[in-house]
């Protein structure tokens, strides 16, 4: 998929700089040339012995080297590559970039390109989500520096949390849509389209709420899948640990309200894809502060309906998308209970799913889904969530025809 595409790889100095020894690997094994900047302190973590045996390019480290800048001046070295790739970048490079310092050779390549710049961040939690980390952020994103994660988990400072370099083959297949998306037109160009994905929390208190095992998996997933294929996506998200897909916008939010309201914002859309697990209820009313036992048995926990936001947005006057998918989760007559909430919803299409226990379709890798409209039911093997996310994707574009 890479073949022939030229890539500078910034390596920077933070912990993840050792996976950038697999990304060189794998972003080769697709065809892809890596030329190599490492900094200093990117020394510190990989040897350009190990940088250059696995690039089987030099490897170039200086901004004054007279050698380097004879064979391969920086601005030379910034110019020749289809992208600049900065795996890890640091909290320190971004800050750098953001401002426009140019004091060693990877800050100086970066702002002499004229090349797509592509980051991957990597850093500790609280570096991660410091202001001063998002508003460099939000800088370079406005100047069209394309990011791809962090994701989330265990940090290798012992801590936990958003702030890991995203997962190598994430990196690739970032990569890999990047150069997909400067191929030409796609089937979904000039089309908008929204998603829900994950859970929602419905707080019973400051510190308690209502939740349900979605891991947004399939949600995240379908967002990608959209913009792969060029619609300008926004995914409106509840907690997650999925990384936020490449060339999606993404909207956090934690409850089915602020979801709705979100999703409603982000109109006008041609494609709607509810892929939530929207909590059906929230307690009446959230505590304002802390709840205290009290020696007796637990006050009953009285419910409300949440808004329903498939329905609101198949339902929607005047600002209904053309094409509103919803999801049915069932665990039981899974056909015929899907057909009768793509009914009642008034949705055009609702992908049936059994959610059982033991088809670990909640939380897992794989689904099974019955995709149903108002005529017909077609059964689809199990297949990853990937995968159904790209046929989904696929129908979708044969549905709307030719790009807009
Ligand atoms: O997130 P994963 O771990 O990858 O798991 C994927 C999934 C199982 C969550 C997903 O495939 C799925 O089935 N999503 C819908 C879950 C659900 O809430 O189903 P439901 O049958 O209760 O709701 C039907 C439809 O109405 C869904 O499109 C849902 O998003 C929507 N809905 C429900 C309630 C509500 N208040 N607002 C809604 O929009």
């Amino acid at each position: 998929m890479l073949e022939g595409k030229r890539i500078l790889l910034v390596i920077a100095g933070g912990i993840a700089a050792y996976k950038s020894l697999d990304l060189i690997r794998r972003l080769r094994e697709r065809g892809a040339s890596v030329r190599c900047i490492l900094t200093k302190g990117g020394a510190e973590f990989v040897t350009p012995l190990a940088v250059a045996a696995l690039s089987e390019e030099k490897v170039y480290q200086h901004l004054f080297s007279l050698t380097d800048e004879n064979e391969m001046g920086h601005i030379r070295l910034s110019r020749e590559a289809d992208l600049v790739l900065v795996a890890p970048a640091t909290a320190d490079i971004m800050a750098r970039m953001a401002a426009g310092i140019c004091d060693d050779l990877a800050t100086t390549a970066l702002l002499a390109t004229d090349k797509p710049v592509m980051v991957a961040p990597s850093m500790n939690v609280m570096m991660w989500g410091h202001l001063a980390t998002q508003a460099n952020l939000a800088t370079l994103e406005k100047r069209g520096v394309l990011r791809v994660g962090p994701g989330s988990g265990d940090l290798a400072c012992g801590e936990v949390g958003s702030g890991r370099l995203a997962e190598v083959m994430d990196i690739v297949r970032a990569v890999e849509s990047f150069f997909d998306a400067s191929a030409g037109p796609r089937p979904l160009s000039g089309r908008r389209a929204i998603v829900t994905s994950g859970p929602t929390w419905e707080a019973i208190d400051p510190v308690r709420y209502i939740a349900n095992r979605s891991s947004g998996k399939q949600g995240h997933a379908i967002a990608a899948a959209l913009a792969k294929l060029g619609a300008e996506t926004v995914l409106v998200s509840g907690p997650s640990r999925e990384p936020d897909p490449q060339g999606v916008r993404v909207i956090h939010i934690e409850s089915a309200r602020e979801m709705r309201d979100a999703c409603f914002t982000a109109l006008p859309a041609d494609i709607a894809v509810c892929a939530a697990a929207v909590a059906d209820w929230r307690p009446a009313e959230a505590a304002g502060q802390k709840m205290k036992k009290n020696g007796d048995a637990p006050a009953p926990l009285a419910l409300t309906e949440n808004p329903d936001i498939l329905a609101s947005l198949s339902q929607a006057e005047n600002r209904r998308p053309r094409l509103v998918v919803g999801f049915a989760a069932e665990t039981e007559n899974v056909v015929a209970y899907a057909q009768a909430k793509r009914a009642r919803k008034g949705c055009d299409w609702i992908l049936a799913n059994d959610v059982a226990p033991g088809t670990g379709t909640f939380g897992g890798a794989s689904n099974t889904i019955h995709l149903i409209t108002a005529e017909t039911v077609e059964d689809w093997p199990t297949m990853s969530k990937e995968a159904v996310a790209g046929r989904l994707a696929e129908r979708i574009a044969a549905a709307f025809g030719r790009p807009a």
